[in-house]
């Protein structure tokens, strides 16, 4: 006979929170976010995407929160920033930000054991109307994406969403990278895809947490890693962008852990 001593309610193998969970999230996506509406200040060209890590590691530590990234399977640094034809996982460096340039900084930091993930675009100067354009297309893709969850709808019909938009505009979604469940591990069920068709993968259930991170790009969808491990990129060099939101669901709907408390959700940018 077996004793049920597990304490982890989960669904299809998807783990559901309580409330006490959700405050937990709350304050770990309200660092997170604000950690991204510290670098404002900081972002113009001439810049190098190791001083925006350093900057986001001190802000992490002085708020008494942890990165999620240092140490993550052999990463070293708090952040990824990801510029121009980078999709993800760019490793901060010496790198000098030019004008013109975009780029997507993304940042995971724990608080109280709770993860919070969230990273947004960034314009470096005056950017050319393709950029702001694929940049607010991606950040509307991941919005859709977000206003189809609630209880009894399915994780295909994020992924629905976001391809809809992003095709509707000759744009193409990555789908060599998923969103993900989180909380107290980084990395968990269920695999949000970005391109999916509705009504197909798990039921969305109360309590259950996850990420929800589209990479939209100009060209092609196909991208492949750099020699150093971590760097993805378009495989035609296409500009790229993503957005990304830490999300749990309530009983009627969402509540986005990570919005910015300085209204900055969206990039402010300046085209020539
Ligand atoms: N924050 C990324 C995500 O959205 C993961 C970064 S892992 C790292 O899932 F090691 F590259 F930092
Ligand atoms: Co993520
Ligand atoms: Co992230």
């Amino acid at each position: 006979m077996e004793i049920e001593t597990e304490q982890v309610n989960r669904v299809n193998g998807i783990r559901i929170h309580t409330p006490e969970d959700f405050a937990g999230m709350r304050a770990a996506g309200r660092v997170a976010a604000e950690c991204l509406d510290m670098l404002v200040d900081y972002v113009k060209p001439g810049v190098t995407t190791g001083y925006l890590d350093d900057l986001i590691r001190e802000f992490v530590l002085d708020s008494g929160a942890a990165s999620a990234t240092i140490g993550y399977r052999g990463y070293r640094h708090a952040s990824c920033i990801s510029h121009n034809h980078v999709v993800c996982h760019g490793i901060p460096g010496d790198r000098v930000m030019k004008e013109g340039d975009i780029a997507n900084v993304d940042v995971t930091v724990v608080v109280d054991g709770w993860h919070g993930d969230t990273s947004r675009m960034y314009a470096f100067g005056e950017v050319k109307r393709r950029a702001t354009r694929l940049m607010d297309i991606t950040y509307d893709a991941m919005m859709a994406g977000i206003a189809q969850v609630k209880p009894g709808a399915r994780i295909g019909d994020i992924g629905a969403a976001i391809t809809e938009l992003a095709h509707k505009n000759r744009i193409s979604v990555v789908e060599d990278f998923c969103g993900h469940g989180l909380g107290q591990v980084f990395h968990d069920e269920p695999n949000v895809v970005h391109s999916a068709r509705a009504g197909t993968g798990p039921e969305i259930v109360p309590g259950m947490f996850f990420t929800i991170e589209p990479m939209l790009n100009l060209g092609k969808k196909d991208t492949y890693i750099l020699n150093d491990g971590w760097t993805a990129v378009t495989r035609d060099k296409s500009l790229t962008a993503q957005f990304e939101h830490s999300i749990g669901v309530t009983e009627d709907g969402y509540e986005i852990f990570t919005t910015s408390p300085k209204g900055y959700d969206k990039p402010h940018t300046v085209t020539v």
